[in-house]
């Protein structure tokens, strides 16, 4: 075989599978750095990193170390005058509309490092571990034994929600409901966001105790949409505990698909003929961000024994439920709607 010069094109495959194998390296900065609150410390002027240390009380030639990382991803940048913000970078700030701050928190959480081993398990068994290794369901552990993670997940799902709310409550054609259930709507961002857009509607949240016990503010006895929603704690693999012209499960059925199946056929037991059930997902073989999809995919498979679906494999999950299957729209770049009725 030829030598390989060190500095060659022919070195692209070495190159990738070395930055590929250190990759954890720039995720650990990314969750240190938004722990300190670097991306809050610095505004639109640059700052010198020793001052930007001062700053936040963390040792200068570490945080330059790390900044130096994170700038091969266009995170940060490095002028004569100091550090400045990319637009990468300015996502984490806490102001920013588009935050993505306590996403990052959330899929870089202590015990997310601790379940990517898993996936060697994972591989020779077929199926995720948690329940094993943690003694409980993911949800149920979660929210009993990780609450500061519980709050850094449901300000991470507004964080999302944020993002696609508008397009959802755009493309849903909700002009002959007259209720709307959001199923494991979380903290409620996109229900009142379909509520605003909906003026004629009446919503429930349904999701568990935990994710509901501080809904959107617009959902509270004195919110604004107060006269025309309601906050129910439920366990969709239970019961779903109100009748509805329509039933929203927005990024709630990426667990195991027999439980995907309860909770859809909970929502044909909750409703009535002609009542629609909208799948909102990620689908996995439609994604125009398909390394964000893909490692969400492995995530969901370590915490929750889930995955992303595929078009087909979502929609025979919905008619093994039980439930007529009338078609796939996109709703926004990321996420499409899977819409259902019940016969
Ligand atoms: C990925 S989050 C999505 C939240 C929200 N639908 C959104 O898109 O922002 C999944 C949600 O499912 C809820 N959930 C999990 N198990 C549930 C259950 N058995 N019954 C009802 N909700 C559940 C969680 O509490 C969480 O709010």
């Amino acid at each position: 075989m030829p030598a390989v010069q060190p500095d060659s094109g022919d070195n692209l495959p070495i190159t990738t599978l070395r930055e590929l194998a250190l990759a954890a390296a720039a995720s650990a900065g990314l969750r240190a750095v938004v722990r300190v609150g670097v991306a809050d410390a610095l505004g639109d002027a640059p700052v010198p990193v020793a001052e930007l240390a001062k700053t936040l009380d963390v040792d200068a030639a570490i945080l330059a170390r790390v900044l130096r990382n994170l700038r091969c991803y266009d995170l940060f940048d490095q002028t004569d005058e100091g550090i400045v913000h990319t637009p990468a970078s300015r996502l984490l700030r806490e102001d920013h509309p588009q935050r993505l701050k306590n996403w990052v928190l959330w899929a870089t959480e202590p015990w997310v490092w601790q379940l990517w081993p898993d996936l060697e398990q994972a591989l020779r068994t077929g199926r995720g571990h948690f329940d094993e290794r943690f003694g409980d369901n993911f949800f149920a552990h979660l929210h009993k034994e990780w609450p500061e993670s519980t709050e850094t997940f449901n300000r991470s799902q507004i964080e999302l929600s944020r993002l696609t709310s508008a397009a959802i409550a755009d493309t849903l054609n909700l002009a002959d409901a007259k209720t709307f259930a959001d199923v494991g709507g979380g903290t409620g961002y996109t229900l009142a966001a379909i509520l605003e857009r909906h003026p004629h509607l009446h919503g429930t949240l349904v999701d568990l105790p935990a994710a509901i016990a501080s809904p959107d503010p617009r959902l509270r006895p004195d919110g604004t949409l107060a006269a025309r929603s309601q906050v129910v704690a439920g366990d969709c693999l239970h019961e779903i505990p109100v009748d509805a012209d329509v039933y929203q499960f927005k990024s709630v059925l990426e667990w195991d698909d027999e439980l995907t199946v309860t909770a859809l056929r909970n929502a044909t037991r909750a409703g009535h003929p002609g009542s629609r059930v909208l799948v909102i997902t990620n689908l996995i073989d439609d994604s125009p961000e398909i390394r964000y999809a893909t490692g969400v995919d492995l995530l969901l498979l370590l915490n929750t024994n889930g995955k992303r679906h595929t078009r087909a494999g979502v929609t025979a999950l919905a008619e093994r439920a039980g439930l007529r299957v009338v078609g796939v729209t996109p709703a926004g770049p990321l996420l499409h709607v899977v819409e259902t009725v019940i016969p």
